[in-house]
């Protein structure tokens, strides 16, 4: 059984869907499965290339596959997301500043604050939405760190402006692409250094996987980060790697689905009197949304569902909802009566019929 993976000539020629199906299989040989097969190895035998279960899989390799293509640069896998995040922040030498948006994922901002509290980094924090202010502060350090649409204000950067000016002023950029997914935007093209994923979310698309990975494009930081995985050892598991090929498959069908009802959701949140604020990119498959009635009635609405499951995370083909505040790490700045919506792949009139039902179970305002 050959466990390599095929590689594709002229894939960057190839539609994004088409290379979502076509990559990161085995060579079209008589009898070989048509899908890279899960292959759980502690060690292999010596003389490769590999040597060592913690230095490579041929199933993580399918993955990376699909997604260096989509992102246009080299893909690793990690355990988590926030595994991937930590493994680009460890780059950062003792001393150095790097430039956070007020908000972006929590679990990354802990983290920054916790490096800045013992000393090793310093954090500025700005609004991404205002570029001016994202290069100034780019200006002698070491990393911007961005993520957009942000979590969970759905805040957009003009990522091509940023990059070309955090650039220019020597920072690295990093881009937290999950909500946008590649087929969304491509930040490697807009200039960024490294693309991170949280694989767990629209990438593996079924709630049932926790992955993260990180994309790079130039040959340097692919090697400083490759080692680290290899040094440091947040290895991604067989299961949940073979898992993210076979559910990638499917993202720009799922995507396409998950944001036509996202776009209909968001157009008729607008207009329901119960509903303060809505915030939505005008793309993508996620939603914000305030009550005039407050936090109670927030989360009075997360507990009055029965088809949206009140629970965290995104990105699945399953609608979710939460009030984002009932996390103490969330930044204050995020209004308490904040209700984030993973807008799922079910039919677009019983997702709203859910919603509508909940919103008018709520005490006025
Ligand atoms: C935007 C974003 N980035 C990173 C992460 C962390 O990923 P993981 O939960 O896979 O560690 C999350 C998790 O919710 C996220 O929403």
């Amino acid at each position: 059984m050959s466990a390599d993976v095929r590689p594709v000539p002229d894939h960057r020629s190839l539609a994004p869907a088409t290379r979502t199906v076509s990559l990161g299989r085995p060579a079209h040989d008589p009898d070989a499965p048509l899908n890279s097969p899960p292959v759980p190895a502690g060690t292999y035998v010596a003389g490769g290339d590999v040597e060592y279960g913690r230095y490579g899989n041929p199933t993580w390799t399918a993955f990376e596959e699909i997604l260096g293509s989509l992102e246009g640069g080299r893909a690793l896998t990690y355990s988590s997301g926030l595994a991937a995040a930590t493994a680009v922040l460890d780059l950062v030498s003792v001393g150095e500043a790097v430039v956070v948006p007020v908000h972006a994922y929590q679990g990354v901002l802990h983290q920054l604050r916790d490096r800045e509290q013992r000393g090793l980094l310093h954090v500025r924090t700005v609004d991404i939405t205002d570029t001016d202010a994202v290069v100034r502060t780019a200006d002698d350090a070491a990393l911007v760190w961005l993520e957009s649409p942000t979590n969970p204000m759905l805040e957009v950067a003009d990522l091509a402006a940023v990059c070309a000016g955090a650039t220019e002023a020597g920072a690295r950029v990093v881009v937290d692409n999950t909500f946008a997914t590649p087929l969304l935007q491509q930040p490697l093209d807009l200039g960024a250094d490294v693309v991170l994923h949280s694989a767990t979310k629209y990438l593996s698309g079924h709630s049932d996987v926790v992955l993260g990975a990180l994309v790079t494009r130039d040959d340097a930081t692919f090697t400083a980060l490759d080692e680290h995985r290899r040094s440091r050892g947040a290895i991604p598991g067989v299961l949940e790697s073979w898992l993210a090929a076979r559910r990638v498959r499917t993202l720009h069908v799922r995507l396409e689905r998950a944001q036509a009802n996202a776009a209909e959701l968001a157009a008729r949140l607008t207009e329901h009197p119960a509903v303060s604020r809505v915030r939505y990119p005008g793309w993508g498959a996620m939603v914000s949304i305030e009550l005039a009635a407050g936090t109670p009635a927030a989360d009075l609405m997360t507990r009055s569902t029965s088809l949206w499951v009140h629970a965290t995370s995104l990105g699945g083909v399953e609608s979710l909802l939460e009030r984002r505040r009932r996390w103490k790490g969330e930044p204050e700045s995020v209004p308490e009566s904040l209700i984030r919506l993973s807008v799922g792949i079910e039919d677009v009139e019983d997702l709203w019929g859910d919603l509508a039902s909940a919103l008018a179970s709520l005490p006025a305002p």
